[in-house]
């Protein structure tokens, strides 16, 4: 587990810019981006994190990116990505199209990746001659929990399989580029399913009466999240798309563009959330550390049940795995809702963990957050956003401010 290794002055950091604050390291993406090198392109799903310093940071790299709301376009856009650019900078993916995004996507040239046929219709006639690609849901999908799981007939994304000829029908009738066939069914990785999905658009390209140049592996690669838990293999992973991706090549005649899609693998492991101990509180059942960090801030133990390793850190900057000895704890934050427990399994149980005794004043730190950590965040209770570090080895800066009370009160001035 990287996190647990990255070495960061967390302490001087919280110092200078107060808790609860994200830090990120610069090494631990580039290192990640380097692991899908194999890949024709690397297009980064910034949903996990959409901070645009971290996105510039991925155009350095030779990433380029997916944007899924016009919010996130305009991040692209700021942080430098060329739509026109081979291969482009920004695809749109989603389901459903708004006139301000549209708009927004015709001004810029940005391809889209449709995931309805009622999207395709509205495109098309608004656009025609536009450029597409077609999100598949094969009929199968894979979850790290089911509201992760995104392909399959439970979920809502992408354009059913069976639906997949009146999908080109549609991109006939408005003279739509047809780019490329996408794929992402969900979070977690399982071989011998991904080879059933590899399969599934094989089967799919093979099947679509239309030209195209490329094909897009989704993202989904997961990461470890306990001590010993294995890693993505990314050759082997590189290995089964790219077999599909020679199926497909001999069945058009021509080369293919093989893109991959990931948010979680390249951010997850290269971001902490940093908070205070403020109380410690003892039920017949728990004893429970009370930070300021609530589901505001880190909402996927509240939503999914995940697990994050949490380290303490002794005010007195002590190691605590030397000065304190081995407790049980429940891990909470300030929010006013039962719910708002770190420790929890995904039926919302809490699950006490063991590790060094925190005092008050302490900080403990929650590993493996860069993915849907901030970018989840929200101002439940009225708390503001915390603030956002960068680091390159021990050079830091702050890349967010925090939010304050009177940015809340502002949008309310009317
Ligand atoms: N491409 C598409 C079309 C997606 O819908 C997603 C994620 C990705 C790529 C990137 O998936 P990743 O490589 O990050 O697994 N909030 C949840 C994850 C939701 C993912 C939604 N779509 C979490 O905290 O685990």
């Amino acid at each position: 587990m990287a996190a647990l290794d990255l070495n960061l002055p967390v302490r001087d950091l919280v110092n200078e810019y107060g808790s609860p604050l994200w830090i990120y390291s610069s090494e631990t993406i580039r290192e990640r981006v380097e692991l899908l090198r194999q890949f024709d392109v690397i297009r980064y799903a910034q949903k996990a994190n959409s901070n645009v310093h971290i996105l510039k940071l991925m155009r350095e790299l030779g990433a380029v990116v997916d944007a899924v709301s016009a919010g996130e376009i305009e991040r692209s856009l700021a942080a430098g990505f060329d739509a026109r650019s081979d291969p482009p900078g920004v695809v749109f993916t989603a389901d459903v199209m708004d006139k301000e995004t549209l708009a927004l996507v015709l001004r810029h040239g940005i391809s889209v990746n449709v995931g309805s046929l009622h999207m395709l219709e509205y495109l098309g006639a608004n656009a025609p001659g536009h450029s597409v690609w077609i999100r598949i849901n094969p009929g199968f999908g894979h979850g790290h929990s089911n509201k992760t799981n995104t392909g399959g007939p439970h979920s809502k994304h992408g354009i059913w399989h069976a639906d997949v000829a009146s999908a080109i029908a549609l991109i006939r009738k408005y003279g739509l580029r047809l780019e490329g066939l996408h794929m992402h069914i969900g979070s977690g990785v399982d071989y011998a399913h991904l080879a059933q999905v590899c399969g599934a658009l094989v089967e799919v390209a093979k099947r679509v009466d239309c030209d195209f140049h490329a094909i897009s592996a989704g993202g989904g690669l997961s990461v470890p999240c306990r001590r010993g838990d294995a890693g993505v293999d990314a050759a082997h992973y590189f290995q089964l798309w790219n077999d599909a991706r020679y199926e497909v090549e001999r069945h058009l005649g021509h080369a293919v563009r093989l893109e991959i899609e990931p948010g979680r693998f390249l951010v997850a492991e290269a971001g902490l959330l940093v908070a205070s101990v403020h109380a410690i509180k003892q039920t017949p059942e728990h004893r429970f550390v009370l930070v300021d960090a609530g589901f505001n801030d880190l909402v996927r133990p509240s939503m999914y049940g995940s697990y994050h390793e949490i380290s303490v850190l002794p005010a007195d900057g002590s190691d605590a795995a030397v000065s304190r000895s081995v407790g049980t704890f429940a891990v909470a934050g300030p929010l006013c809702e039962a719910g708002d427990v770190f420790t929890q399994d995904s039926r919302g149980m809490i699950e006490d963990r063991d590790f060094p005794e925190p005092l008050v004043g302490d900080l403990l730190v929650f590993h493996d957050v860069g993915a849907y950590g901030a970018s989840m965040s929200s101002n439940y209770n009225s708390r503001p956003l915390a603030a956002e570090v960068l680091c390159e080895g021990t050079k830091c800066r702050l890349i967010r401010r925090r939010q304050t009370i009177d940015d809340l009160l502002s949008l309310e001035n009317c």
